[in-house]
């Protein structure tokens, strides 16, 4: 059966940065193909009219844990956008891929309801220039909160410590929002996305390092009803004290 995305309590992820070439598309693929080997059931929407996350699906060998594709690109006037939209009712995790350049409406639509937005950034003073704009509109425009901390980076082909890479942690840091995963340059992304794969669906002794980071990934967007109750909370402290505190006791007993 399929539903609309907003009508259940899936993991919404949002991946965007109007920059072209940042990485979006490797981080949703290789993060649907992370979620399916692990036994989660996962969907991917392409909204980018190149189709590439689409076009990565069809490659994807049919013996592959299975990830569900819809091609929001595809707009159609015999039906309505949400029905055009629904993902299957088993998906836990639905993992949005956005095109390069994107209006202020479309911004809105594409993060409505989301559980959380990534932010992929190619650490060069160009790259780190637009990530700051696309992150001014996703408060301004789109009115994300920071408090939400629905919102984080992630660092891609990139080398640990370097000027540019401080910089942006500094950036980001006077903000609020974290980097939550640096991916390396390497080929290991090229291939598998040749191959309709995930990196961890590659030689492990090849990609350890690789997995690793996505594996980072994935964990901070499984922590989505923690970082929710946890905002929630934040917000009634000043309202409800009482209220607050008997939210941060059900984060820190980890139910949710
Ligand atoms: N960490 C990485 N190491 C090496 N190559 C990478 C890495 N990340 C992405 N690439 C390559 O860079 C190119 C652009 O990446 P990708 O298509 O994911 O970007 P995008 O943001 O989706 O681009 P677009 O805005 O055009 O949709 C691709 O060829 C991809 O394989
Ligand atoms: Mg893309």
């Amino acid at each position: 059966m399929l539903m609309a995305p907003q009508e259940s309590n899936l993991n919404k992820v949002v991946i965007l940065n109007p920059k072209g070439g940042c990485g979006k598309s490797t981080v949703a693929t290789n993060l649907a193909a992370y979620y399916a080997k692990r036994g989660t059931v996962a969907a991917i929407m392409d909204y980018d009219l190149q189709g590439s996350s689409m076009a990565w699906l069809e490659r994807r060998g049919a013996e592959r844990p299975p990830i569900h594709g819809i091609a929001a690109y595809k707009k159609s006037m015999q039906a309505t956008r949400s029905w055009q939209l629904r993902v299957p009712s088993e998906t836990e995790t639905l993992l949005i891929d956005s095109p390069a350049s994107i209006d202020h409406d479309d911004l809105r639509e594409l993060t409505r309801d989301s559980t959380s937005i990534l932010v992929p950034v190619l650490p060069s003073p160009i790259d780190i220039h637009a990530a700051s704009r696309c992150i001014a509109d996703l408060l301004l425009v789109a009115k994300v909160d920071r408090r939400d901390r629905k919102l984080a980076v992630i660092a891609n082909r990139t080398r640990k410590n370097t000027k540019s890479l401080n910089k942006l942690m500094r950036f980001l840091d006077s903000l609020g929002i974290p980097i939550i995963a640096v991916l390396r340059d390497t080929q290991n992304f090229v291939r598998a996305a040749e191959l309709g794969i995930g990196v961890c669906e590659m030689p492990p002794s090849r990609v350890k390092a690789d997995v690793e980071q996505i594996e980072k990934i994935a964990n901070w967007l499984d922590a989505w009803p923690e970082r929710r109750l946890e905002s929630t909370a934040a917000t009634a402290i000043n309202k409800r004290p009482s209220l607050a505190q008997s939210i941060l006791r059900r984060v820190q007993s980890g139910s949710s």
